[in-house]
């Protein structure tokens, strides 16, 4: 049985500017208090210099990078430009860009390979739609993106799945733990079927629509390792509460 050590990251997305760096502080100084839950946080691009000497023990990252080390790719960001900026991890393949910005798994799985060869922790969020969850082909579709997004292993400790039904993001609908922990468990065992044991190793966070009232539910469920929080994660008020869930569980 492996022991995971449950993560807690917010996604701030397009929100945040420099008068928000004081709840970032405020994050810190509450996950310092609180033992036994890593947490990181994921600004605007701007913000991460400025966020990163302010963080203490919480991790900042970005929420996307290019899968090129530089070029002409204008208003892109590369890995080694997040690393130089402070970032230790990056999300890839949010769904907000799998929609926008037409990003397919084998862009994301290029950008995760990138981001691994930086020396980023990557989650690689995988999710299903509404209408592919009432047609019962929920599971086929995430472990299809799954394959097709993941990059081969680096290191499993850098590595992280994001699993965000894209029906619960910033709707106030979640997952209920049975539908988390089909799907969890449905990921874990494709990771250790490609990865061996050390796909054991590979946290698999739940997001969509966490929030305090909800957390500790959700990280009860088996193979929940954590969180991915959106709009929950933008003050201290409403993050802290899910990190201290997370250290609980
Ligand atoms: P939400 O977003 O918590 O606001 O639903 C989650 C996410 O998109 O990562």
């Amino acid at each position: 049985m492996h022991v995971r050590r449950k993560l807690v990251a917010g996604n701030w997305k397009m929100n945040g500017t420099r008068a928000a760096l004081g709840e970032i502080a405020a994050i810190a100084a509450a996950a310092r208090e609180t033992a036994g839950v890593d947490v990181a946080l994921c600004p605007p691009f701007t913000l991460i210099p400025l966020a990163a000497p302010r963080a203490g023990g919480v991790a900042i990252g970005g929420q996307d990078c290019h899968q090129s080390p530089s070029g002409a790719h204008t208003g892109n960001v590369s890995a080694a430009m997040l690393v130089e900026a402070g970032a230790k991890l990056v999300i890839v393949g949010h769904s907000e860009r799998r929609a926008d910005q037409h990003e397919e798994d084998s862009l994301v799985r290029a950008k995760a390979e990138a981001a691994l060869a930086a020396g980023l922790q990557t989650i690689v969020c995988v999710g299903e739609v509404e209408e592919e969850r009432i047609a019962g082909s929920h599971v086929d579709k995430v472990l299809y993106q799954l394959e097709h997004s993941l990059p081969e292993l680096a290191r499993e400790a850098e590595l992280v799945v994001a699993y965000e039904p894209v029906w619960a993001i910033g709707t106030g609908r979640t997952a209920t733990p049975a539908d988390a922990a089909e799907m969890h468990a449905a990921i874990r065992a494709a990771l250790v079927a490609r990865f061996g044991d050390a796909g054991e190793r590979i946290r698999i966070l739940y997001g969509g629509s966490c929030n305090g009232a909800n957390a500790a539910e959700l990280f009860k469920v088996d193979q929940v390792d954590g969180g991915l929080v959106g709009g929950a994660s933008l003050t201290a008020a409403q993050f802290v509460p899910i990190i201290e869930a997370a250290a609980r569980s």
